[in-house]
């Protein structure tokens, strides 16, 4: 059995909006094992970014428990979760949040620079690998506001790799994108998940879905089923793993 990276333990998220409760996170139960690629389905506003916003600390739990890398994120104080997410964590957000002032590439390094495990050099480099591997080495120098959604969505992606994290949250990072990018992302994020970084990654696609190790689907903020389906072994296999996810979320009566 490998190591559990992150656990949720009854955890809840209530909004409080002109004085109504919204319950979006109830009673959330479910472990995420080292190096495992799961990705999060389910209907629009079952409150899937809200649980990555709170597992990885950005939002706060309204109750229970998230228990990263042997952890209690509860305990912890705004700069143990920021150095936690600096050091530990990538995010590639469904609102990109890029610096408006800084260029493409600038974007992608800050993190890099700011974590300082590695020289600037070494940041560069890996940087530009990212960009390369991803389709977007020509835009490095581009302001945020030249560039399109899918191309920021893509630098969004690099921005969170480039410390290479032990835990990488990933909120539709495909969702702007044609299938050529899309297959280079999600071949970018296999990579990064066979060199070690375990994915949460939630996806409205099938096809996207159906290349993750299993499938969490969310339905009002529970957890209403999973399906595992394995590392894939190659590109061959797709669409064996479409047709078994697809039966699955039929049964599911979705
Ligand atoms: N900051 C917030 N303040 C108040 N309510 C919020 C906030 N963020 C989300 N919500 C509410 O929480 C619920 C879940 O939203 P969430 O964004 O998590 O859904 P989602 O599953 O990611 O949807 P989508 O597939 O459309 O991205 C919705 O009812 C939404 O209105
Ligand atoms: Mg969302």
């Amino acid at each position: 059995m490998t190591d559990t990276v992150l656990e949720s333990k009854e955890l809840c998220k209530t909004y409080i909006v002109n004085g109504y409760s919204n319950n979006v996170l109830q009673n959330v139960d479910f472990k995420l094992h080292e190096g495992e690629f799961t990705a999060i389905m389910g209907p629009s506003g079952s409150g899937k970014s809200t649980l990555l916003y709170t597992l990885s600390g950005m939002d706060k739990m309204t109750s229970g428990s998230v228990i990263f890398d042997g952890e209690d994120m509860a305990g912890m104080n705004t700069k143990q979760l920021t150095d936690l997410r600096l050091h530990k964590m990538g995010f590639v957000f469904q609102q990109m949040y890029m610096l408006k002032k800084l260029c493409i590439m600038d974007n992608i390094i800050l993190p890099g620079y700011q974590a300082n495990p590695r020289s600037k050099d070494e940041v560069n480099d890996r940087a530009r690998k990212l960009m390369h591997n991803l389709g977007i080495d020509d835009i490095a120098t581009n302001e945020i506001c030249e560039v399109s959604g899918g191309q920021l969505q893509r630098a969004c992606l690099c921005r969170a790799l480039i410390n290479s994290p032990k835990i990488l949250f990933a909120d539709e990072p495909t969702g702007a994108l044609n299938s050529k990018a899309s297959t280079e992302v999600m071949r970018e994020l296999r990579k990064a998940n066979a060199e070690g970084t375990t994915i949460l990654m939630v996806t409205h696609s099938e096809k996207v879905a159906a290349s993750s190790d299993r499938v969490i689907c969310l339905v009002d903020g529970n957890i209403q089923g999973e399906l595992n389906l394995g590392k894939q072994r190659d590109e061959n296999e797709t669409s064996a793993r479409e047709r078994k996810l697809k039966n699955w979320l039929d049964e599911m009566g979705w």
